[in-house]
């Protein structure tokens, strides 16, 4: 995983096999039910112990040092005087002399001291001579023709084009054509626990707390970097305050951290602050694009043509999805990645979906307005024929029957007064699926169930799903469940990302209880001379005989297993679980005309992903997803300053993210697909909502402000050009 972290498409799988080994209970207690995460009470008490706050004995406290340029060579490094410092116990280089680096916050030194303050203090005490080079801090910065060339191989990177039938035809059979320019910006996860992990040696092995979303992932990345056996390697995260796609690997900082831990022999601690956070661990990159595209008299999409290009920072592409969704029978698209000396992008949530989204579904709406069609009825008539678990034509109709979407005005709120109301819609696909987890569960003879996989939760509820499947599985009261995670100790799972995390533990979780409960049956029936097919548990009570007539409680049936506990191990398999979902979202807004300023009212989404294992986590996912989106369509920014490359808002008073009194009024309608299996949800809630508030937001003013995020300024320059 780590930077290699791809995005699963959608690939319209049928419904999941049958004659499967195993399958969902028909008739389920608890799956399927509103269960409380089972960790929330201890989250919302602050007894959670995340990475951030585990405190080990005699623990030191590494800080990185970062470069202050956007682009420069290191000269010399100089630790002499750091290593004199008050409490310093280690020091390291992690870039050497001749070396560069490439952006603001880029590492290029570390040092471990007793305490945080001592650690701060001490880097000021570092010396580096740094060769400050030319740099491209902006996209315009590097796409101009004479901008020096900072990056091997080119600062821009344009792709061959990607063409399908024939685009002179297309637009000659156009009643009418767009053509317009648009953008998202660059986005950062801002997570809420930031990057980082404690770290500690034992007789050559490596224990580490770690804020990340693969245990495993983790593991293998600090043994391939540390050169250490993997087996010598434990990460544990028990918490974690979200990643979003940012937290896949151990990190420069991780292995920094551990680097320094054995060292100084004595565990450290090295947790990034915000301006690291916004400055070095990822960002969605920015999409751009300049389009022409064609439609005709009657509603029919008939050409597309698109320029488009993006930065991912330093060295990284700014892939995205385009045209997204609705099919252009005729269409050429070509790209090309900008790079620049700017924090490197990282997957994030639903990568490039988000991007590729907004700019089809503005562009839908300018072509739906051209031809003064309802926006909904204009997507409904431009579904892609080949997606065949696409629900869209269904959702469509079901959101705006709920929504009141029949009360849209056309594209200009008339309403005297600066409050101008407006609609809009948009769609998502997703993949999701996965594969490949392992579990064991344990019942011993106290009664007490334990159910082990080496899965973690970033946030998403995976905890209270593994308690629920056991518990269900065998019969038992879901209490009598212990679920054990985030620990790389236990059976492999892989990292949480591209929304798989449910698909693949859930069925691993099902197949290793239904093992159990077979071997439970077998060795209670051999101990009291009955038929093991006789031996039922229900609702906490064992069963016993053909007519099971004879019932003892658990407890005493767990007893008569003698010593030997029930151990069992068990591993995803096809049959519990599939890929590709689909939603629709419709937002509704509130523009003031004179100061510029949207609310978002309301959003009503529609939302698929299989099998609903737990409806209030899946819920509490969406409304993640859609406040995320709120963040993307209107505040989220990334500023680079062209003339330094710094970026000018690296924490959290100037990069603006939707607070409390932002987030608008959430219906959530998750649609049910037991028959499909458990697909996913983490990622395609966010996808679509900036664009149904773009969308939105041009209905409301008769002005359309095709770049994200919409803020004040950009909506009265648009209004502006009205007059
Ligand atoms: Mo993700 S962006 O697959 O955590």
């Amino acid at each position: 995983m780590g930077d290699k972290h791809q995005v699963p498409e959608v690939k319209s799988p049928a419904t999941i096999e049958s004659g499967a080994a195993y399958s969902w209970p028909e008739a389920p207690i608890l799956i399927g039910s509103r269960v409380k995460r089972v960790d929330g009470p201890d989250k919302v008490q602050g007894k959670a112990k995340y990475s951030y706050d585990v405190n080990r004995p005699g623990m030191l406290y590494g800080r990185i040092l970062r470069s202050p340029y956007a682009h420069a060579r290191i000269v010399s490094i100089d630790f002499s005087a750091a290593k004199r410092a008050p409490g310093v116990r280690a020091t390291l280089a992690i870039l050497e002399p001749g070396q560069r680096a490439m952006y603001q916050g880029d590492e290029v030194a570390a040092l471990a001291a007793t305490t945080e303050e001592l650690a701060a203090d001490a880097l000021r005490l570092v010396r580096v001579k740094y060769e400050v080079l030319p740099h491209l801090a902006t996209i315009a910065q590097a796409m101009d023709p004479i901008a020096p060339p900072i990056f091997e191989g080119g600062n821009v990177r344009r792709g061959n084009a990607e063409e399908e039938g024939d685009l002179e035809a297309g637009f000659a059979a156009a009643a009418h054509t767009v053509e317009q320019s648009y953008s998202t910006q660059v986005e950062t996860h801002q997570s809420l626990e930031t990057h980082g992990c404690v770290c500690e040696w034992e007789d050559g092995k490596l224990t580490a707390w770690a804020s990340t979303q693969a245990v495993h992932g983790t593991r293998e990345g600090f043994a391939k970097a540390l050169e250490i056996p993997q087996s010598n390697v434990r990460v544990i995260t028990q918490y974690m305050g979200g990643g979003f796609g940012s937290k896949f690997g151990p990190d420069v900082q991780g292995i920094t951290c551990a680097k320094l831990a054995k060292q100084a022999d004595a565990a450290v601690k090295l947790m990034l602050d915000r301006k690291e956070e916004q400055l070095a661990v990822g960002n969605r990159p920015s999409a751009f694009a300049n389009i022409k595209a064609g439609v005709t008299a009657d509603g029919a999409l008939t050409a597309f043509d698109a320029e488009t290009w993006g930065t991912g920072g330093a060295g990284r592409g700014a892939g995205f999805p385009l045209p997204y969704i609705y099919q252009f029978p005729n269409r050429r698209r070509v790209h090309a990645d900008v790079y620049t000396n700017a924090g490197p992008q990282r997957a994030m949530r639903a990568p490039g979906h988000p991007q590729g989204c907004f700019i089809t579904e503005l562009l839908m709406d300018e072509l739906a307005d051209q031809i003064q069609m309802d926006p909904v009825e204009f997507r409904l008539k431009n579904l892609p024929p080949k997606a065949p678990n696409a629900m869209w034509a269904d959702y469509f109709p079901k959101a705006a029957q709920r929504f009141g979407w029949s009360k849209r005005h056309p594209t200009g709120d008339s309403t005297p007064g600066p409050i101008k109301t407006g609609f809009g819609c948009a769609a998502n696909r997703w993949g999701g699926g996965g594969r490949g987890s392992q579990a064991r569960c344990e019942i011993h003879p106290d009664g007490g169930v334990v159910m082990r996989c080496g899965t973690q939760d970033i946030g998403t509820g995976i905890r209270t799903i593994v308690q629920m499947i056991t518990a269900e599985t065998l019969g038992i009261p879901f209490e009598a469940v212990i679920p054990e995670i985030g620990d790389s100790v236990y059976p492999f799972s892989g990292g949480s990302g591209g929304s798989t995390t449910s698909p693949s533990v859930s069925p691993a979780i099902r197949i290793t209880a239904e093992k159990a409960r077979a071997e439970f049956a077998d060795r209670l029936a051999s101990a009291l001379g009955v038929d093991a097919t006789n031996v039922v548990v229900r609702d906490g009570r064992v069963l016993i005989g053909e007519d099971t007539s004879k019932t003892m409680s658990w407890k005493e049936a767990c007893r008569r297993l003698g010593t030997e506990l029930v151990s069992v191990d068990g591993k995803w398999e096809r049959g519990l679980s599939s890929s590709g979902s689909s939603g629709v979202q419709l937002a509704e807004v509130e523009v003031d005309i004179e100061t510029g300023v949207t609310k978002v009212k309301r959003i009503t989404i529609v939302q698929d992903c299989g099998l609903v294992l737990d409806p209030l986590t899946a819920e509490s996912q969406v409304y993640g997803g859609v406040i995320m989106g709120v963040g993307f369509a209107l505040y989220e920014n990334r500023i680079m300053d062209r003339n330094t490359g710094q970026m000018v808002n690296p924490n959290m008073e100037w990069y603006l993210l939707p607070g409390m009194s932002d987030v608008p009024e959430i219906d959530i309608t998750v649609v049910s697909q037991p028959e499909r299996g458990v697909i996913g949800l983490g990622e395609p809630p966010t996808i679509a909502t900036a664009a149904a508030i773009g969308n939105a937001v041009a209905n409301a003013t008769g002005v359309r402000v095709r770049s994200l995020p919409i803020t004040p300024d950009k909506v009265l320059e648009s209004l502006d050009q009205l007059f």
